[in-house]
């Protein structure tokens, strides 16, 4: 027997607590499946929603135990590439969405989508990235793969002082670019500064869509959080074949803009989705998360640690008030 976080639905109520389960209550995960002992889990904006009910997250049905992200060590593997006592990370792709999540003690996953731990990375270090530290690695990777440099100029990122946005600060600044932060919270400036910002501009700046469309360039690269205006904006104002990756839209799911920027300066408009991201590809943005950040940097983006049963509460706090910094679940605890 084991402790999961449950999450259900009677009589149109939710309800969320800690309920002891055994391996046979875990949903079988198909011809792939590999059994884990969790040990970490962590809490996003995404699971708070989950949790509180505050947002239709859930897609597979109730019960479900919920926790998009997740790292554990192998009991059993039907597959050839992990065996009993290796390490492994999942992410997203329907994690604590469709599938049973992180917040147990005990998962059972589909194989093809969990990466092996890499070597320089703690399992509570992976938590600490969980979902927001993968989605920054990949858009910053996005912006390499289209040869931006360093040496091009400043890279502009907007949404800086949320989950993914500070790790997109972090990560820049530990590859040597010149970071501007576009930040509405003025009280995370400071915070902004101590992740690596050069700079720090408002998110008004940036808000209210070009007045041209194509503007003076400024950016060698963007990475964007927020969608709408913003990202029209940020396209407008990309140098000669710079850049743009989207991973969010905190302000707006439309985009209204011209092709001028991407035939006239040859920019490009890079997507980012982290949940289906392919499996080669998860496993290098998860070994370039290890050898850029360092021991320090992990420490410096946990706001704290908390218990499976500290979960609902911590959520109703992300929720109603925000939180700076990651949380984890220390799910064995
Ligand atoms: N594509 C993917 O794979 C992927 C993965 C994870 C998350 N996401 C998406 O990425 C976005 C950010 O995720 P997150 O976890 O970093 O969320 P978060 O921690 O809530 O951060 C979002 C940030 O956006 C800014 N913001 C919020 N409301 C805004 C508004 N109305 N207009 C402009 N800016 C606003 C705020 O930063 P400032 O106060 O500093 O301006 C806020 O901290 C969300 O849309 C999320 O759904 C996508």
């Amino acid at each position: 027997m084991f402790d999961a976080l449950v999450l259900d639905r009677t009589d149109g109520d939710l309800t969320v607590g800690v309920r002891q389960l055994s391996s046979d209550d875990l949903p079988d995960a198909g011809p792939d499946e590999v059994h884990l002992q969790v040990l970490y889990s962590s809490l996003n904006y995404k699971d708070a929603l989950a949790v509180t009910g505050a947002g239709k997250i859930v897609r597979g049905g109730y019960p479900i135990v919920p926790g998009i992200d997740l790292v554990g060590q192998v009991v059993e593997s039907n597959i050839d590439i992990l065996e009993a006592g290796d390490y492994a990370i999942g992410t997203g792709w329907q994690l604590g969405e469709v599938d049973w999540g992180g917040y147990g003690q005990h998962a059972k996953v589909d194989g093809n989508k969990l990466v092996r731990l890499p070597k320089y990375l703690t399992p509570k270090q992976s938590m600490v990235a969980g979902t927001a530290g993968f989605t920054a690695m990949l858009s910053v990777m996005a912006l390499e793969e289209h040869e931006v440099t360093p040496e091009d100029g400043d890279v502009v990122v907007t949404g800086a002082s949320g989950g993914v946005g500070s790790m997109v600060v972090t990560l820049l600044d530990a590859l040597d670019y010149d970071v501007v932060a576009s930040s509405g919270s003025e009280e995370a400036y400071d915070y902004l500064r101590e992740r690596g910002a050069t700079r720090i501009i408002s998110r008004s700046a940036l808000e209210n869509g070009p007045d041209r469309p194509i503007e003076t360039g400024k950016w060698a690269g963007a990475v964007d959080a927020v969608g709408g205006d913003t990202l029209a904006t940020l396209l407008a104002q990309l140098k000669r074949h710079g850049s743009a990756a989207s991973f969010g839209n905190a302000a707006g799911h439309e985009l209204s803009t011209s092709v001028f920027p991407l035939i006239l300066r040859g920019v490009n408009l890079l997507g980012i989705d982290s949940n289906t991201c392919p499996t080669p590809k998860r496993q290098v943005a998860w070994r370039r998360l290890a050898s850029i950040l360092d021991d320090e940097d992990f420490e410096e983006m946990t706001r704290q640690t908390i218990g499976l049963d500290e979960v609902p509460a911590a959520s109703k706090e992300l929720i109603n008030e925000g939180v700076r910094g990651r949380i984890v679940v220390d799910v064995q605890a």
